[in-house]
């Protein structure tokens, strides 16, 4: 039996969800598509799904991000007819059968958070069934860029309406929203460092100054660097930015952004929060060397040479694992825009050629208002 609280959430959500619904009316019949999908699953992305099984599409759900994933979520799109092999916490291992169990499913298509799939379709080798895939991280387009595409590949991670509005807007208010209420704190009186200059860098960084934060911003590339110098951020080096900070936010897309040798460097108390796509920027291992424990949810305590470092959704995207992630109107966008790439991809995007390619803006536009 569903609980009544989850029934009384998804009602809420389906009834904010108007562009999804514009955009759903307008898809082509689905029946013949077989969508294998590697995606945070948790409410908000039920009405697409429902809208895509009412199509005729058959789907396998499996998630981008095991700590993402809630379970009564899963539960409610299997009721639907989804296949789905996802649960809260799946282990690595699981996470590839997974991934191997919805390539052995014959998908036609691919919706991908992170390439997860494809990386995985293309380590296998041999011939395959799928014809397009629609994606929508930077995480997954750099992936991409790795691999020898076998079929086309529609970006919508780099369209306007994503990234200037989700990667730009949402993840710094969810963020702090999250941090917030998980663990009581303001950051009035904080220094907040932003590692990453990106839109979802810029977003977090506004968002932390808007919630009182002192905040500075250590980048990489030069050319990033000085656009945040220019838009009047301080900017340091990361060795120098560290042991100034309460809290450190990673913002990269990159792996092992924070290791072992920057512990050292940081100051009592600070907190470790990731925003990033995979659960690799902050590198776990050395920090779980050290004496810790929970000490609340979604907060663990690190004994760090006699200093106390917390780490915020054990590292993991710290807006989706301890928060909602975006607010119902702002997804109703981006969920408007996956049912309109879906749309795409077995429509005119079926005979672009293999490679990259950003979503054809008039698929999208029809649904911004
Ligand atoms: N949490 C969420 O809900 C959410 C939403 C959208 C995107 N994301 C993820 O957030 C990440 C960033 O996205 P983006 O669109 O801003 O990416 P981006 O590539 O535009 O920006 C990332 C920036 O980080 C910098 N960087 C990389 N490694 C660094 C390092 N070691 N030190 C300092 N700077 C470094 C890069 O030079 C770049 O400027 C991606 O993983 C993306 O998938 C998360």
């Amino acid at each position: 039996m569903t609980n009544p609280e989850f029934a009384q959430d998804l009602a809420w959500v389906r009834t904010h969800m108007p562009k999804l619904q514009h955009a759903l009316q307008d898809l082509p019949s689905l029946a013949g598509v077989r969508l294998a999908c590697s995606v945070h699953l948790e409410i908000k992305m039920i009405p697409l799904f429902e809208g895509l099984l009412a199509r005729g599409a058959a789907l396998f759900l499996t998630t981008c991000n095991p700590t993402t994933v809630r379970d009564d979520t899963v539960a409610w799109l299997r009721q639907q007819g989804a296949d789905t092999e996802a649960w809260h916490g799946m282990t690595d291992d699981e996470y590839a059968a997974a991934l191997e169990h919805a390539l052995a499913w014959q998908p036609t298509h691919l919706l991908e958070m992170g390439a997860d799939l494809s990386t995985a379709l293309h380590k296998r080798g041999g011939p395959t069934t799928v014809r397009a895939s629609l994606e929508g991280t930077g995480s997954g387009i750099s992936r991409w860029q790795q691999l020898p595409l076998r079929y086309p590949v529609f970006n919508y991670d780099d369209l306007p309406i994503k990234e200037g509005l989700h990667n730009r807007h949402m993840v710094g208010l969810t963020t702090w929203q999250a941090f917030f209420e998980r663990t009581r704190l303001s950051l009035h009186g904080k220094r907040v460092l932003v590692i990453g200059f990106g839109s979802v860098g810029r977003g977090v960084a506004d968002a932390a100054r808007a919630f009182g934060g002192a905040v500075f911003i250590a980048e990489r590339d030069p050319a990033r660097a000085l656009e945040a110098a220019y838009a009047g951020w301080h900017v340091l080096p990361l060795s120098e930015a560290l042991p100034l900070a309460d809290v450190v936010v990673t913002a990269t897309g990159a792996g092992q952004v924070l290791t072992a040798a920057h512990w050292p460097l940081l100051r009592a108390g600070a907190f470790l929060l990731n925003v990033g796509h995979r659960a690799d920027e902050i590198e776990l291992e050395s920090l779980r060397a050290f004496p810790h424990e929970t000490v609340l949810p979604f907060v663990e305590a690190f004994a760090v040479d006699g200093r106390m470092i917390y780490l915020f959704a054990g590292g993991s995207m710290a807006n989706l694992t301890a928060g909602k992630g975006d607010s119902l109107n702002s997804f109703d966008l981006t969920v408007a825009l996956l049912a309109a790439g879906t749309g795409h991809l077995v429509s005119a995007g079926a005979s672009a050629a293999p490679g990259i390619h950003l979503l054809p803006r008039a698929v999208w536009e029809p649904y911004l208002s």
